[in-house]
Formats: structure tokens, sequence, C-alpha cells
């Protein structure tokens, strides 16, 4: 496994990987589910490239940047496991040059669910996943359901900008009691981490509900935000229960749905989702 830390360096490797290329992009601090999108790209391309890099312009002011889980060694020994061919670990500087000042903006689909909390993220995302993609240069790039605003607004991206790539949804993997693994499981405490699987058993019963019959986005929206109150250490930022496509909040399901959270357990915020229908 190649560990590369220059945009320069991958540049001068990439016609020494073979093609189709797939490309997991990632902050790192890695857990089954990034593990889980290395076997997806392994199964379907010959090689494959991973890129960790904590990206600044992603987060708020008053977000996680500095707190962010990070362990590097651990991160490359998963990899080398994973027998990735490429780990792509740049510095800002490289990625952010000084007077850097162009940005990647995806319009409606970064408006609603994430964006109105997160004001800024998705331009982030998508900026530092186009320059990624410019870089990288995949056939197929890997993104996990859990995020599933920000998998559908890379996927508007790359259609949107005619990068000539595939961005693939992989299913979100689960802890025993259903929470959605994540980096951020690690700030919570025992009491806390037990308090979070009431993310998953709200979705789920929301969903065993609509699969009874229950059309009702708001019905629905109501029963997850009941089985959240229950919970002493949860607080619900948002529940929404969208159209899967233009994540536009929904009053009756008459299409596939997006069920979708944001929760506090203490003052770590998780999200969780999953598709109706
Ligand atoms: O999902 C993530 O870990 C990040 O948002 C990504 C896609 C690696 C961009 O920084």
């Amino acid at each position: 496994m190649k560990v590369v830390k220059t945009v320069q360096e991958f540049r001068d490797q990439r016609k020494n990987l073979s093609n189709p290329l797939g490309f997991v992009p990632t902050m790192g601090f890695l857990h089954e589910g990034h593990l889980s999108l290395v076997r997806a790209a392994h199964r379907e391309c010959r090689s494959v490239a991973v890129s960790i890099f904590v990206n600044p312009t992603q987060f708020g002011p008053n977000e996680d940047f500095e707190a962010y889980p990070r362990d590097m060694d651990a991160d490359l020994e998963k990899l080398e496991g994973e027998q990735v061919d490429i780990v792509l670990t740049p510095d800002k500087d490289d990625l952010y040059p000084a007077g850097f000042q162009t940005w990647v903006e995806v319009e409606s689909l970064t408006q609603p669910l994430e964006g109105i909390v997160r004001p800024g993220h998705f331009r982030g995302v998508t900026t530092v996943v186009a320059k990624f993609f410019n870089i990288v240069q995949p056939d197929r790039a890997y993104f996990g359901q859990k995020d599933a605003q920000q998998a559908a607004v890379l996927r508007r991206m790359a259609a949107d900008l005619n990068f000539p790539l595939e961005v693939i949804t992989c299913p979100t993997l689960r802890e025993p009691d259903g929470l959605a693994m994540s980096s951020r499981n690690t700030y919570l405490n025992p009491e806390q981490r037990k308090a979070a699987a009431v993310l998953y058993r709200s979705l789920n019963e929301a969903r065993l509900a609509f699969e009874k019959g229950e059309k009702n986005a708001n019905s629905l929206r109501q029963l997850v935000k009941n089985i959240i109150a229950g919970e002493p250490l949860a607080r619900l930022d948002y529940v929404s229960c969208a159209d899967l496509v233009t994540l536009q909040e929904l009053d009756k399901i008459e299409r596939q749905a997006l069920l979708s959270m944001a929760v506090f357990i203490g003052k770590t915020r998780l999200i969780d989702n999953v598709i109706l229908g």
C-alpha cells in the first residue's frame, strides 16, 4: 500500500493504478462502516484509493473541527489490512493554497435538513470532494447511506459537473443495538452510548408503522418525536419525512421517502435515516 502526502505525488502514481479505480473519501478515524465502503470498492474495481483528510471548510465555527477524532497510524493499519492500493493524506495547505477562493455549490438539495442547521457545510463537502475527484480521477466513488443528504448532493454535483464517474451509496453499518456507526460515537460516555440506540429504535418503529399502512408523513414524524422524547438523554434537533429524490417535506407518502433525523445526546449531534418504500 502506497501512502502519499501530496496532490503531486498522487498524480505521479495515478498511471500505475489499474482501472476501474474505486475511491473512498474519508475524514479518517476509520470504523467498519468505512471499511465496508472499501470492501464494496474492491468487489467492483481493480484498484482502490482512499483519502484521509479532516476537511476544515465543512465545519461551522462552533462545530467540532479541532476535537474531531484522528488516529492516522491506526487508520493506515486498517487500510493495509484491506489491501488498499493507495492512500492520500494531504495537508490543508495543499488543498486550500493561499488565496483560495473557488467553491462548488449545489443549490436546492443543500437547503433543507442538515443545510438548515449547518450553513456552509455542504459547500465545504462538495468543494473538497470535487477537488478529490479531479485529483484521484476515480471511476466509482463510494459513500455511506448514513449521510443520505450528502450522498444525494454529491450525486447531483457529479452529474451537473460531468464528472466521468459513478457515485455509489452503500448501506449504513450498525452496532448490535442499531446505532449507526460513526466516528462521532466515540464522544459518547457509556450512559449516552446506551441512550443513543433511541435514534434507530424510533426510525425502525416508524418504518414498521409505514409498512403496516401508515402513509401520513406527519404521523410518522410524531411517532419518532414521541419515542425520542421518552429518552431523557436525547434532544431532537429535527425529524424529516421527505421525498427521497428532491428532499422536500411530504404530507402523504406516495413514492420512496427518506425518514431522517438529527438528535443531540449530550453535546454530541448524531444523524440517522431509513428509506421508506
Ligand atoms: O463523509 C465524510 O466523511 C466527508 O464529508 C467527506 C465525504 C470525506 C468529505 O470531507
